[in-house]
């Protein structure tokens, strides 16, 4: 009798089953890590001194659970904050490597969002940027 037999001998449901997996660490139950909820939608000016920092390549920001990097020339990336592996708010973006990291665990996201090692394998949430002139509109 494998696990799953002798948890439904024990007449426990599925979702019931499902927990009891995911407490057991199962890879299946982490497939889509913690994600951010609300929406994103806001503006920022390129000249205001707060966000100075995004007019070099490598740069980056955090605001409103948001990091927006300036990853190449002219080439800004937005994603969240909030690291898919366990929901942490340690997400930065890294100059050397090009891509988002978590130093909580190790968790490295490239700029597109997809995980580059296990414990980003979730992926991370990327927002909408619009650039007009020195303004960046970032939305979900
Ligand atoms: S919470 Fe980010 S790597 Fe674990």
């Amino acid at each position: 009798m494998n696990r799953k037999e002798f948890l439904q001998n024990l007449g426990l449901s599925a979702g019931a089953l499902l927990a009891t997996y995911c407490l057991g660490g199962l890879s299946a139950c982490s497939s889509e890590g913690v994600q951010p909820t609300g929406s994103v939608d806001f503006i920022i000016d390129l000249n205001d001194a707060a966000y100075a920092a995004l007019n070099d390549v490598g740069g980056f920001i955090k605001k409103d659970g948001v990091v927006i990097a300036q990853t190449s020339a002219d080439v800004f990336v937005a994603v969240t904050q909030i690291c898919s592996h366990e929901g942490l708010k340690r997400i930065e973006y890294r100059k050397s490597k090009n891509d988002f990291y978590c130093g909580a665990h190790g968790a490295s996201f490239s700029t597109s969002g997809s995980g580059n090692n296990s414990a980003a394998k979730a992926g991370l949430k990327v927002y909408n940027i619009d650039i007009s002139g020195s303004q960046l509109h970032v939305y979900s």
